[in-house]
């Protein structure tokens, strides 16, 4: 069963929900939302042929699902609109980053509150998303949340806790990936490539990658072993890296995002 849904804030990734939901087999009438501003939400309801208004508080009536998906610092203002308006048979999906499910608790009453964090391949189906359930969170609410996600990629449970983690790994994840990416280019470049060639064989080159991590039985480490021959190019660049402490510098940029992620969230 299909859970219909209402998404109250259609930017980058509640565009990408509904674009999800529809492509993954959602009709029109199942899904809803609301944005801001008129003239956008004119667009999106032209484009998905959904009901989507300016009325956050209008467009949740008698929705399965009512998805959070505006900014941080926005919710406050979304949570006084829609105070009253959800019901204890609905659950309330929030995508806002660091913002905890007492938050929502506190605002709305005995709600199921289910807290999720994507990432930004969501906007091309293949994100992963760490979902935690709030107080008044049963089994049948965590899997309604996890259906409506799965339209845009792969879903895990975890406890509220570990959201911080699943933020400063796969919600800044992709972050990582480009700014190597970048490097490779630029360093490409230094090598004689000229810039779009350069770009191609990197791009395809991360894909690539990614397909074997995805696609294989093997880990990461076991596929980089694969590659590195003894006395080799790779052996080459690998040194380089541990030389300059490559693994502990991601380790320290994973914590900093993880406690930046726990600041944000204590004083949501
Ligand atoms: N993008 C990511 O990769 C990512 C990853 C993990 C989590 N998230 C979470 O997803 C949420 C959305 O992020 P985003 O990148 O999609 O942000 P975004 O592009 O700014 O989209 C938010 C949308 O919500 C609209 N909005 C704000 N207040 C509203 C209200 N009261 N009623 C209706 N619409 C309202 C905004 O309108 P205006 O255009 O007028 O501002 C905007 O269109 C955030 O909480 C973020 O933490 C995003």
């Amino acid at each position: 069963m299909r859970p219909t849904v209402a998404v109250l804030g259609i930017g980058a990734m509640g565009e990408a929900l509904v674009a999800g939901l529809l492509g993954a087999g959602w009709q029109p009438e199942d899904v809803s939302g609301a944005t801001r501003r008129s003239e956008r939400a004119r667009v999106l309801a032209e484009e998905y042929r959904c009901t989507i208004t300016t009325d956050p508080r209008g467009v949740l009536a008698g929705r399965d699902v009512v998805v959070v998906a505006v900014k941080p610092r926005d919710v406050p203002a979304l949570l006084d609109q829609i105070a009253g308006a959800v019901e204890a048979d609905q659950v309330l999906l929030s995508l806002a980053a660091g913002v905890p499910t007492a938050t929502f608790e506190a605002a709305l009453g005995t709600i199921p509150v289910v807290r999720a964090m994507p990432n930004t391949a969501a906007l091309v189906g293949e994100g992963v998303t760490g979902i935690a359930p709030g107080r008044y969170v049963e089994e049948g609410h965590l899997e309604r949340a996890a259906t409506v996600l799965e339209a845009v990629g792969i879903v895990r449970r975890l406890d509220e806790s570990l959201l911080d983690a699943v933020t400063a790994v796969s919600g800044t994840g992709p972050a990582y990936v480009f700014v190597l990416a970048e490097a490779l280019i630029e360093a490409a470049i230094r090598e004689g490539l000229p810039r779009d060639i350069a770009e191609i064989f990197v791009h395809q080159t991360v894909r690539g990658a990614g397909h074997l991590l995805t696609e294989t039985d093997l880990s990461a480490a076991e596929l980089r072993a694969q590659v590195t021959s003894p006395g080799g190019t790779t052996a080459a660049a690998m040194h380089v890296l541990e030389e300059h402490g490559f693994r502990a510098l991601v380790e320290d940029a994973v914590q900093a995002a993880a406690a930046r992620s726990r600041e944000l969230g204590s004083t949501a």
